[in-house]
């Protein structure tokens, strides 16, 4: 893993378990009103780290690619606090009669992941964390890791901790 700044990390995880268990750490670590950005192109590994991020919330529920949905929600078993997921993959940059009703999700009482975030860039919210993920090998993704605001910096620095010990 490389520290860049305090606002930024990078590292390579190498299979998809290793980006779920990842995604687990930071799931824990959320909290209401915490937005997390996952960007990167088809395959990059955004669901599987959405999926881990499910499983470290508390929810019982499988995240899973909604095919139809813009928003799934995962209540957290211990107190049905919701995580959402949002897949902006379907949505046109300018189809905003769609994006009708995610600012209450945005603004809500859950936390929020956000896949394909670029296209609905102008209602998120400015303190997020924002995970860009690409393809490095068959088995192997790239993950840059920024946090915006001050509440992103502080899950940013949990999360260097309770994934890497530092
Ligand atoms: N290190 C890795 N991290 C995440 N996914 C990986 C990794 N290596 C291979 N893969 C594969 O890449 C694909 C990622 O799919 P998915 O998470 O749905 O991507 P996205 O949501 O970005 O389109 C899966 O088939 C997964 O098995
Ligand atoms: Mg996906």
């Amino acid at each position: 893993m490389a520290i860049l700044d305090r606002w930024t990390i990078d590292f390579v995880s190498s299979s998809v378990e290793q980006t779920t268990r990842l995604g687990v750490r930071l799931g824990e670590l959320l909290q209401v009103h915490d937005l997390v950005c996952l960007s990167g192109d088809l395959g990059a590994g955004k669901t599987a780290l959405a999926r881990g991020i499910g499983r470290g919330w508390g929810s019982g529920l499988r995240v899973t690619s909604p095919t139809f949905t813009l928003v799934n929600e995962y209540p957290r078993l211990s107190d049905g606090r919701i995580l959402y997921h949002i897949d902006c993959y379907r949505l046109e940059e300018t189809a905003d009669q769609y994006t009708v009703g995610l600012e209450d999700v945005l603004e809500g009482s859950g936390a929020v992941m956000v896949e394909w975030p670029e296209r609905i860039q102008p209602m998120l919210p400015e303190d997020r964390l924002w995970v860009k993920m690409s393809y490095v090998s068959e088995t192997r993704r790239k993950l840059h890791i920024t946090a915006a605001g001050g509440r992103s910096a502080e899950l940013l620095e949990a999360f260097k901790k309770s994934a890497f010990g530092v």
